[in-house]
């Protein structure tokens, strides 16, 4: 754990420069617009630590799979999340020697580094002396438009303290990029057009997608001379300057990022400049003060406020604001990515994660067409997931989501995660249930949802195989959430919801059925559907084999859990934690130890199937056994721990959750951001503190106050209200800030709001 952010309600704070911690800090202060974003790196460029990163939504690019054993049913490539060309660096060369400003190589002080979540906007400031004893005070602004979203900018002053020299500056695109995570060290973009004439631009072409990104800049400063440098994949000017002892040097740099998933190739550059200019035109101040009321609208929806506790308060600000520079729900074709514009690892762009974690926080906090837009992706893609679960053998409509995607077809492969890991098909099912339950919309149903439930029931229904040893349904040779676990038999977790999501299908056909008839009419033709498949799915919901610990009272995670050596985390040396880092990977899958939140999953996901009795039993089995080595996982712990009453263990899940990055509790925000494990912390404080939950389409509060905090209050919107939600010492108040008067359960009792 790293504790060199500082405290505080509406920034994110770096003093003092932490070399060695650069690529977490780079990590932690990403911006972005939804459309494109970008890592928090040093404008002027940095040869010390540094993964420079720029990231445009909804373009990647199909690496080759690499994989040691070959099995059949891979796929062939993984789709990457493209480190895009940069629009941001730019080289000060100072005197005849043309001394580069690189922070790696000067003494610095007085550095700082703040992101203001209000305002979306990002400022470092710093002296730097050179090698050669040249003292300069830096101070840099930039900010990635939420208002117009395919403009940045960037304003840096320059004050010379001990000198006067002339100086170069070499600012433009850079789109000769590569991956960090690139499998045959390839690089992913290649050249269609550039110039560094009047304008300023790279276009390049990812290979083998061929999406352009069209980036463009234009740069406002004072200079003596301007020449074009043109390189391959790189055109820039380089402006001659003067820099004169203790006066300020303003150099601003707008920028525009476009790309072929909104505009034509031949349209693309006009369209690209015509933004940037009439963003350079409106100038520098003008869009900074756009993009402080477009947060301050998106505060207003989805801010919480804790009074009592700054680090907590820090924590679930930071986690909200990177959520909402993640997606907008603007485009249907996006997702989330468990990092988002933070970093490269984990490729892809679309986990399970987005249904799991992080649509409750956009159903609640923004227009309800932001989390349909999220499930509209998943319909979107239903061809592929029945052409990825063909792929695996099954038939007749059956779909497979895939573990990691960006376009619909599966690019995970590791068999054990890529074949095993179904549960994901529960979770995206489950979303369609929680949606509607939320929104009351169930004409959601004929128009998208019944469809994916068909299919996803179906590839249950050929999933599990009838065991007449057992007399039950089975499901073989799965991995539960749990991926300390693998090949394992009746994951309690996915057998559970493959039922929960087969009784919903049956449920929602009914419904179309019965209210749209002609919408299911359509359905069935379309996916030659016979009613009899349900005789099927009910014999699989009568006699699902689900594994329970009479001893014990607790449901079995899967075949063999029991017979472990249980010995509670609590007992490992502190050294061998975590133990991805320090076990063999075979001694992690014969252990009890759990990654993640399993059959705590599907007790939060259909809580109230269950008496809190069996909740806690099974939360105090299955936590002590749990490592929490996935982010995911202290969220759902936080919510449980709350409902069943155990204050302090869902104070200490919270702070884990929010805090994840900030205070890089898992060694590994260098990598960037946890961003869908966000959505998580979130619900913390909404589901798990306040105890919120949709009771027969009424939202029901039972809230709990964290001992140290005095208050907390979130907003929600629930169908055409917003309301806000306050917890003191004195109770819980709720106020209706729009909408109409509604009902609300609070601690049980029905209040008239
Ligand atoms: C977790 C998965 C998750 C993935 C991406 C893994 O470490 O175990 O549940 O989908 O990270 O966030």
């Amino acid at each position: 754990m790293k504790n060199y952010i500082k405290y505080d309600p509406w920034k994110i704070i770096e003093e003092d420069f932490h070399p060695k911690y650069n690529k977490i800090s780079e990590s932690i202060f990403s911006l972005g617009n939804g459309k494109f974003g970008q890592r928090g790196n040093f404008e002027e460029g940095y040869s010390g630590q540094t993964l420079k990163g720029n990231y445009v939504s909804g373009v990647y690019y199909p690496d080759k799979t690499r994989v040691g054993w070959w099995k059949n049913g891979y796929p062939e490539y993984f789709a990457k999340m493209l480190n895009a060309p940069d629009w941001l660096s730019f080289e000060l060369l100072i005197g005849d020697n043309a001394e580069k400003l690189d922070l790696s190589k000067c003494k610095v002080e007085n550095f700082s580094r703040v992101l203001d979540l209000k305002r979306g906007v990002l400022e470092r400031s710093f002296t730097a002396e050179t090698q050669s004893g040249r003292q300069l005070e830096i101070h840099a602004t930039r900010f990635l438009s939420i208002h117009r979203d395919e403009i940045a900018a960037l304003k840096y002053t320059i004050k010379p303290l001990n000198f006067t020299s002339s100086a170069l500056i070499i600012s433009g695109v850079d789109a000769d990029i590569k991956n960090e995570d690139s499998n045959y060290d390839e690089k992913f973009w290649t050249e269609i057009s550039k110039a560094a004439d009047k304008d300023i631009y790279v276009i390049a072409e990812t290979k083998k997608t061929k999406f352009r990104v069209c980036s463009a800049v234009k740069h406002s400063l004072l200079f003596l001379a301007e020449e074009k440098v043109l390189k391959e994949k790189f055109a820039a000017k380089k402006y001659s300057i003067e820099l004169t002892e203790g006066k300020v040097f303003t150099f601003i740099k707008y920028a525009a990022v476009t790309s072929t998933m909104y505009y034509n190739e031949d349209e693309i550059l006009n369209k690209t400049l015509e933004v940037l200019n009439s963003a350079a035109q409106s100038g520098f101040e003008l869009l900074l003060k756009e993009q402080e009321n477009a947060w301050d609208e998106k505060w207003k929806e989805s801010d919480i406020v804790i009074e009592g506790d700054i680090a907590a308060q820090q924590g679930i600000r930071f986690n909200i604001f990177q959520l909402n520079q993640t997606y907008t729900g603007k485009d249907e074709r996006l997702n989330i990515g468990p990092k988002g514009f933070t970093g490269e690892k984990y490729g892809g762009t679309t986990y399970w994660d987005t249904e799991a974690y992080c649509l409750p926080f956009y159903l609640s906090t923004a227009d309800k067409k932001v989390a349909h837009s999220l499930l509209v992706y998943r319909w979107k893609h239903l061809k592929k997931a029945i052409e990825n679960a063909e792929k695996l053998g099954f038939t007749n409509g059956a779909a497979l989501y895939p573990m990691v995607t960006a376009n619909g077809e599966e690019c995970h492969n590791e068999w054990e995660i890529t074949f095993e890991e179904i549960h994901r098909n529960a979770a995206i099912a489950n979303a369609i249930r929680i949606y509607i339950d939320y929104t009351g919309e169930k004409e959601y149903l004929s128009q998208y949802g019944l469809e994916v439930l068909i299919g996803i029931s179906r590839f249950w229904a050929q999933r599990v195989n009838f065991s007449e040893e057992k007399q039950k349904y089975v499901m073989l040779g799965v991995t539960g959430p749990n991926e300390y676990e693998n090949n394992v038999n009746n994951n309690w977790y996915t057998s559970f919801s493959a039922v929960q999501n087969l009784k919903y299908t049956i449920e929602a056909i009914d419904y179309v059925k019965k209210n749209s008839p002609n919408d299911y009419e359509r359905i069935k033709k379309e996916c030659n559907f016979d009613e009899k498949e349900t005789e099927k799915w009910q014999q699989i919901i009568q006699n699902m084999y689900l594994g329970y610990d009479e001893k014990r009272k607790v449901f079995i995670q899967n075949d063999g859990f029991m017979d472990k050596e249980l010995i509670p985390v609590s007992k490992l040396d502190a050294k061998v934690r975590p133990i991805n880092q320090h076990w063999s990977w075979d001694r992690i899958l014969r252990s009890c130890y759990i990654k993640q939140a399993d059959v705590l999953q599907g007790i939060y996901f259909f809580e109230n199937q269950f008496d809190t009795e069996t909740i806690k039993r099974n939360f105090e089995f299955y936590e002590q056994f749990t490592v929490h080595e996935s982010s995911l996982s202290s969220c759902i712990h936080n919510i449980i721990a709350a409902k069943v009453g155990l204050y302090d263990k869902a104070y200490q899940f919270y702070l884990n959750a929010s805090r994840l990055d900030l205070d890089d509790y898992n060694n590994d925000t260098c990598d960037g951001c946890h961003i869908t494990s966000m959505g998580g912390t979130w619900m913390t404080i909404v589901q798990g503190f306040g105890g919120m939950r949709v009771k027969d389409s009424m939202l029901s509060f039972n809230a709990t106050l964290p001992q140290k905090w005095q208050s907390y209050s979130f907003k929600i919107r629930h169908k055409d209200n917003v309301l806000k939600i306050t917890v003191n010492k004195s109770g819980t108040k709720i106020e209706r800030l729009s909408g109409n008067p509604t009902k609300v359960l609070v601690d049980d009792v029905i209040r008239d709001i």
